[in-house]
């Protein structure tokens, strides 16, 4: 039997899974809220633009899509003077538990870093601190919202030790 390695790609080089991107993303926060998946599917088409920001990363084995996690230069409507965030987090259930997760999230924000970004951000619920002060972010505010949202940041010189 061959395996096939999990790879890390840019959305930009593999355009074919920004469908599944974006319904997965849909699915998990916007659907709920009234957003239409075309809505969601246009904001993911961004990632594909020339700019620095946003991107996104895709993790797959081969053509089955594995995970997302996007970095965007605003995702917290408390918070707006703070940028980038990594956001949009997202392995598919039969994946979890294998590490994807931490490695996406780690891959994004060392692309941020590479891109010169100092410091970057994250907002989460209180169910996922551990899963992110883990990988090395750093609680930067609690309950942003009133409803317990957390603000992450990661420094570049945290992150070359992660
Ligand atoms: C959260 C999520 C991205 C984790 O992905 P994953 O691939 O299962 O995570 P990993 O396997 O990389 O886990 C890395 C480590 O974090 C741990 N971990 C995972 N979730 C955790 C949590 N809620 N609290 C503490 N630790 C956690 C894992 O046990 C693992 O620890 P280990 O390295 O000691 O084994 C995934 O469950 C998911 O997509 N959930 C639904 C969407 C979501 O909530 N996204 C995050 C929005 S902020």
């Amino acid at each position: 039997m061959t395996t096939v390695a999990v790879t890390l790609s840019d959305l930009r080089a593999r355009p074919d899974f920004a469908a599944p991107m974006a319904q997965r993303i849909w699915k998990a926060w916007w659907e709920d809220k009234g957003t239409t998946l075309a809505q969601i599917a246009a904001l993911v088409d961004d990632n594909l633009d020339a700019e620095a920001l946003p991107f996104a990363l895709i993790a797959h084995r081969g053509d089955a899509f594995l995970a997302t996690a996007s970095v965007i230069v605003s995702d917290c409507d408390e918070r707006p003077a703070l940028s980038p965030w990594v956001a949009a987090v997202w392995v598919e259930p039969q994946a979890r538990g294998a590490g994807i997760g931490r490695a996406i999230v780690l891959e994004a924000a060392h692309r941020a870093f590479a891109l010169g970004f100092e410091t970057i951000y994250l907002c989460a619920t209180p169910q996922r601190r551990g899963f992110y002060t883990a990988m090395g972010w750093e609680v930067l505010e609690e309950n942003v919202d009133g409803d317990g949202l957390i603000v992450f940041r990661m420094q570049s010189d945290v992150a070359a030790l992660t």
